[in-house]
């Protein structure tokens, strides 16, 4: 079979929309950073930590997600973490990213966000020195928690929102509906952040209507319950959203039981404007090319769908109209 559409999007320059940065942290620098910030952990190989990450569905997941990001302390943690994803990109031809973090993670834990965001803010500022890599930043809450403690993480981070693209809502979805953020989309609004939210990922359609309409977002990430309302679909690819779908997190989290079974390419026939993302690649079994390899292998990439899927990621994203001409125009 050809390989045409793989082979594009291998060396097309491309961005990602969709990604953890605390999903990020491989297990050797899990192992490395534990040693050193003495925080004890229930593995000490490499071994234990692939035989732990076996997920039955998002909870067991997130339980082990945010074990893992206790281990990040110091200012060099989130910078090391940084440059490791950021080194990802340059080696993947991911020439733009938008990188989601969850502050209330560290914030609980005594880690200011001065210290995150600063070592995040070194390796970035190298990084788009040495070799022009492009990022943006996502501030997520974590829809878990309250919306009060959400209003005071953003509130915490508004001395910073320079540093800051767009606000985001992840962590556990079922059970915490997007309307419970309303205010803090509000006060975000007001201060002139992008707004993204996790929605249909295990929790159905209305849960992607309330995203658009009780919290004004303007992409969706994951949305692939869409699929189960086909107005829904409709509406979606006529209003031109973009949803940030991320097919191996989705079979890793049991979504789907088999990536032959995924929507992403009958949605993406449908006219909607879907973009391929890892969102915890060290968790999921692969970065962004892992996922479209894993594509190519069990639903086949035309070139055309493929070059549809590339563009989407520019188009979806948060660059200026010019900077999205720009990258646009290499693709041709
Ligand atoms: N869903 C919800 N919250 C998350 C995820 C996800 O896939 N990854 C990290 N936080
Ligand atoms: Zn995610």
């Amino acid at each position: 079979m050809s390989k045409a559409g793989l082979q594009f999007v291998e060396r097309a320059p491309k961005a990602e929309l969709h990604v953890h940065i605390e999903g990020t942290l491989e297990p050797d620098l899990l192992l490395l950073l534990a040693e050193k910030n003495a925080i004890s952990l229930p593995y000490r190989t490499l071994d234990d930590i692939s035989r732990a990450y076996q997920f039955g569905d998002l909870q067991s997941f997130l339980d082990l997600y945010y074990l893992g990001a206790s281990v990040l302390v110091e200012e060099d943690d989130f910078y090391e973490l940084m440059w490791r994803y950021l080194c990802q990109c340059r080696n993947e031809g991911i020439v733009h990213t938008e990188i989601m973090f969850d502050p209330q993670t560290h914030i609980q834990r005594g880690v200011g966000l001065e210290t995150v965001l600063s070592g995040f803010s070194r390796a970035i500022a190298k990084a788009e020195q040495d070799w022009q890599q492009s990022v943006l930043l996502i501030l997520c809450l974590l829809r878990d928690l309250s919306e009060s403690e959400g209003l005071q993480t953003l509130r915490q981070a508004k001395p910073l929102l320079e540093q800051i693209t767009a606000i985001g809502l992840d962590s556990a979805e079922v059970g915490n509906p997007p309307g419970k953020f309303k205010q803090a989309f509000k006060l975000a609004t007001d201060w002139g952040l992008r707004k993204v939210a996790h929605a249909g990922e295990e929790a159905g359609p209305e849960f992607i209507k309330a995203a658009l309409v009780e919290l004004g977002v303007e992409r969706i990430d994951h949305g692939v319950q869409c699929a189960n309302d086909p107005e829904l679909v409709l509406s979606l690819a006529q209003a031109k959203v973009p949803l940030t779908v991320c097919p191996l997190s989705n079979v890793r989290l049991k979504v789907y039981n088999d990536l032959n079974q995924h929507p992403i390419l009958r949605l993406l026939d449908s006219g909607v404007q879907v973009t391929v993302n890892s969102d915890d690649p060290a968790y999921f079994g692969g970065y962004l090319m892992a996922n479209f390899n894993a594509l190519e292998r069990a639903l086949g990439l035309t070139e055309l769908q493929s070059r549809q899927l590339v563009r989407n990621s520019f188009t979806g994203s948060f660059l200026s109209e010019e900077r999205k001409t720009c990258y646009l125009d290499q693709l041709q």
